[in-house]
């Protein structure tokens, strides 16, 4: 019996071997059953037959263990040579997407702004007149309202024609020194090559008391030389008119119309707005224009975004077409 069953344990696979257990120890097994006409023997012939009886059922219970333990150890060893990841592959490659050129354009403001200790502010599309015209010395019937080709919405409001009434909000808010950033989306009645009736501008706004028009002028020219990586770049101010701004100037960087070259050349090109922030306007959002002066300016972001990296259409920024965001965009 013990031959004949050791055979058998050490060839079996894991269901036969649970057959033999069976069939062995079990209830009714032939081990068992051995064990169990010892209680039919007188005292002498058990003594005998016992310790033998028990020797086989320890022999066979552990017969039944090393084969279990074998059987594990191969099946495990099968599961990780399936499963085996090979760490050494490439990654499969992910498809990924492309940071649009104009939120990069905002991160970099963003970053080079953060430097110098301005707050980024965000304000809603769909602004109130008050926030939109009338704070910022546009009051109804001014002619600025019909050349900002502004959307009307039912119900007096408007989609914010610039990021100028963000200045308003945060005046309000906020006691000065103020330093912020509002790059934001802008709305105007008007499309064509040049022209998106959605684009996008960065305003900046500075009060603090003894704020001059240096200081405007410094700042840009900061600015723009860090966004356009090129040092000293020339920024010129030219005499404008704004309603919320006095003085109001035109902000014009230095470049070569020819080339496309920014900083090179004898070329001038408009990218924005600026000015000293009025007066009317300060009194408006309830700061007292005897004790604080400020700066404020607009800058396109489109026109900025297309100079730097050579983007000759406005309209391609709004067609997501995937070739073209692979070409201009950035890897995240
Ligand atoms: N809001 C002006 C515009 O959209 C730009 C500007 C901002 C001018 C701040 C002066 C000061 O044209």
């Amino acid at each position: 019996l013990l031959d004949r069953a050791l055979g058998e344990i050490g060839t079996a696979d894991a269901d036969g071997l649970e057959a033999l257990r069976v069939s062995l120890l079990g209830k009714s097994g032939s081990v068992t059953m051995l064990l169990k006409s010892l209680g039919g023997m007188d005292p002498e012939a058990r003594k005998a037959a016992g310790a033998g009886i028990n020797l086989l059922k320890t022999q066979i219970t552990d017969a039944i263990s090393a084969r279990r333990a074998t059987l594990d150890e191969a099946a495990l060893a099968a599961r990780l040579a399936a499963e085996r990841i090979d760490v050494t592959q490439p990654p499969r490659p992910e498809p990924l997407g492309t940071i649009h050129p104009i939120s990069r354009t905002v991160e970099e403001i963003a970053a080079i702004f953060g430097a110098m200790g301005f707050a980024i502010k965000d304000g809603p599309d769909i602004e109130n007149d008050w926030n939109n015209f009338s704070a910022l010395n546009i009051p109804s019937h001014h002619p600025a309202r019909a050349m900002m080709d502004t959307f009307y919405l039912t119900g007096g409001e408007v989609l914010r024609t610039h990021t100028s009434p963000v200045q308003v909000r945060t005046m309000l808010s906020e006691p000065p020194p103020i330093r912020i950033i509002v790059p934001g989306r802008t709305f105007r009645a008007d499309h064509d090559a040049t022209h998106s009736p959605m684009f996008h501008q960065c305003e900046g706004l500075v009060i603090e008391e003894g704020i001059t028009l240096g200081h405007l002028k410094g700042c840009l020219s900061d600015f723009l030389s860090a966004f356009f990586g090129v040092p000293n770049l020339p920024v010129r101010l030219r005499t404008s008119y704004f309603p919320f701004t006095e003085p109001s100037m035109e902000v014009d960087i230095g470049w070569n119309k020819k080339t496309g070259e920014i900083g090179g050349g004898t070329d001038w090109l408009e990218i924005g707005g600026s000015g000293m922030v009025h007066p009317n306007v300060l009194a408006n959002c309830g700061i007292d224009p005897r004790r604080y002066q400020g700066f404020a300016f607009g800058v396109g972001l489109e026109r900025i975004t297309m100079l730097k990296h050579g983007i000759n259409d406005l309209r391609l920024f709004y067609e997501s077409d995937v070739r073209w965001l692979r070409h201009y965009g950035f890897s995240p």
